[in-house]
């Protein structure tokens, strides 16, 4: 069965088939061109936390894509009553073709794959966010050209976000520096895989030395869903130094894009000034949400090996 729990599970040539298709379909979206691949198919969509950008750009792309999305409420579901996650998998297993999932623990999403019979998709838990790192590799290949031998550096928080453009990166070829307070690192096991890919992968404190001669500047927001209770201790921690400022772009390549999976916090990560000055990237970004999720979709729910399973 073919799953998207996390980018590490997804070779190099699985990654570049998926964002060879979002081209395409991006192409044919905007021609005019049909490409109703997932005809008569349903999507459950799991949503424990908020989102705009996940929901709508699998909403409408499965629609896009000729089948039904079904959006599922944890308020709703039983599964916020407290039902077992195995229990949700093997019932939805029986009525729907898929599930995208965004929740809090990556145990959750790996349940649901070993416990339901249908391809399972990460839409975001506190360990990674792939969905969105697909999206941004896409971009990043559209406006450059090309993956392999440039330089993402990240500033902030050691989240989600990191640790799946961490991955990606080292995936494509490209090196990866970020920039985290102490206390704020990417987990362990984030660490350790990094580790085998030598000089292309690092974590500083400087934002300075992350960002020096990158071509892609990504940041994040301090606290993320969940950590709402931890804001002003984070605040605390980041405020004046982990910022994406015209202080750091100084020090990047020229023609440096900058990304932000969004939201933003202007003022924070972010100031205002950086952030519209590459407005055209970060929407960008956002939109091949649509056609980068339209390529997972396909890649999942049409591999072959699901046949066999
Ligand atoms: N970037 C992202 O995942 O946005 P949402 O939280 O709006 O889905
Ligand atoms: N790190 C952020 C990403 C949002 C898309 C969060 O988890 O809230």
């Amino acid at each position: 069965m073919k799953h998207l729990l996390k980018l590490e599970d997804w070779s190099t040539e699985e990654i570049t088939a998926t964002l060879n298709l979002a081209d395409q379909l991006k192409y044919e979206q905007k021609h005019g061109i049909e490409h109703k691949l997932l005809k008569g198919k349903t999507l459950g969509m799991i949503f424990e936390k908020s989102s705009t950008r996940t929901r709508v750009s699998f909403e409408v792309g499965m629609t896009q894509l000729g089948g039904y999305p079904l959006f599922l409420s944890s308020n709703d579901l039983q599964i916020g009553r407290g039902e077992p996650v195995e229990d949700t998998a093997r019932v939805l297993s029986r009525f729907i073709d898929a599930i995208m999932i965004r929740t809090f623990a990556q145990s959750e999403v790996e349940s649901l794959a070993e416990y339901g019979s249908i391809p399972i998709i990460n839409g975001l838990t506190d360990y990674c966010h792939p969905c969105q790192v697909l999206a941004d590799l896409m971009t990043i290949r559209e406006f450059k050209g090309k993956l392999e031998g440039l330089k993402m550096c990240f500033i902030g928080d050691g989240n989600n976000m990191l640790n799946s453009l961490a991955v990606g990166a080292m995936r494509m070829g490209m090196s990866f520096s970020a920039a985290c307070p102490e206390g704020y690192d990417p987990p362990e096991h984030i660490l350790e895989f990094g580790k085998q890919f030598g000089d292309r992968f690092q974590i500083v404190r400087d934002p300075l030395e992350a960002a020096k001669g990158a071509d892609v500047v990504y940041t994040d927001v301090w606290a993320s869903m969940g950590q709402e209770q931890e804001k002003q201790e984070r605040e605390a921690a980041f405020a004046g130094v982990y910022q994406v400022n015209d202080e750091l772009m100084a020090v990047t390549n020229d023609e440096c894009m900058v990304l932000h999976c969004l939201p933003a916090h202007r003022g924070e990560e972010i100031t205002a000034e950086v952030f519209e000055a590459h407005a055209n990237e970060i929407f960008e970004e956002a939109e091949n949400r649509l056609h980068a999720q339209k390529a997972v979709l396909v890649e999942c729910m049409l591999d072959k090996k699901n046949d066999a399973d």
